[in-house]
């Protein structure tokens, strides 16, 4: 049995009188692909910015790794091993990709220039990026998330947050994509929690999903057993054929 990295125990955020997440306990287990479904609004992105301490949690605790993390800051979260590719890349546009990458190392690890030059260009070769020295308002939307994929690797994170990365992309690109983070996950050991909709990325490559639904986690699985589940079709897949979409 693989070890758990990340616990969620009695986990709630409340906005104002609005319940966002009401009790989620979770965990994710070291190495493990885990993908987070549901439907919009459900809490998704909610729980992945408690997880990386955007927000404090209203009640409940997270812990990493034996360690509560609950309520730390984003960058004291990526230090103890925590990070995140944003469902909207906002890289600095003044300045090139590979300098994007440049600064998210030489700010969140203790590697300076000039090996951080170094490192920046080995990220983006990992990640399939061939135009570094272009600014980001000059690359593709598929380019743009390689940029953001690699800023989030600057930490050699353990545990990566990823949000949505097939939102707007191609079939084509879907497919690069999904290889992408097998290879992440494969090749550089980092346990996964992902976010998705794009249902066949999640049933290729996920493990294990936890589905979400109005803040309330209403099923755990495998890929296949998860779709199968009849709360599961309600609230989220609503066709059997929605799976094939
Ligand atoms: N900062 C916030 N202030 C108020 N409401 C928020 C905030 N962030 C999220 N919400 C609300 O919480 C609910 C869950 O949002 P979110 O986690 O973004 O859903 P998902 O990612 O599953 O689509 C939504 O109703 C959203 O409007
Ligand atoms: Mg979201």
């Amino acid at each position: 049995m693989p070890e758990i990295q990340l616990k969620c125990e009695n986990v709630w955020k409340k906005f104002g009188g609005f319940e966002a997440l009401k009790g989620i306990d979770m965990d994710v287990k070291e190495g493990e692909i885990l993908g987070l479904i549901g439907p919009n609004g459900a809490g998704k992105s909610t729980l992945l910015n408690l997880i990386n301490g955007i927000y404090p949690p209203t009640e409940g605790k997270i812990t990493f790794r034996g360690a509560e993390i609950s309520g730390r800051k984003p960058h004291e979260i990526c230090r103890l091993g925590i990070s995140r590719v944003f469902q909207i890349p906002k890289p600095f546009y003044e300045m090139s990709c590979v300098e994007n990458v440049i600064t998210a190392i030489v700010f969140n690890s203790d590697v300076d220039l000039p090996d951080a030059d170094e490192k920046a260009f080995k990220l983006l070769e990992f990640v399939g990026m061939r135009y570094p020295e272009r600014r980001p308002d000059e690359v593709t939307l598929q380019d743009k998330r390689r940029v953001e994929l690699a800023r989030a690797l600057a930490c050699e994170p353990k545990l990566l947050l990823v949000d949505e990365y097939m939102a707007g992309l191609n079939p084509s690109e879907v497919g690069e994509a999904v290889e992408l983070l097998r290879k992440v996950n494969k090749e550089l050991g980092i346990t996964l929690m992902w976010v998705e909709h794009v249902m066949p990325a999640i049933m290729g490559l996920a493990e294990r999903v936890v589905v979400l639904d109005h803040g309330v986690k209403i099923a755990e699985g495998t890929p296949e057993e998860v779709v199968r589940i009849k709360e599961v079709i309600e609230a989220y897949l609503g066709t059997d054929t929605a799976v094939e979409a």
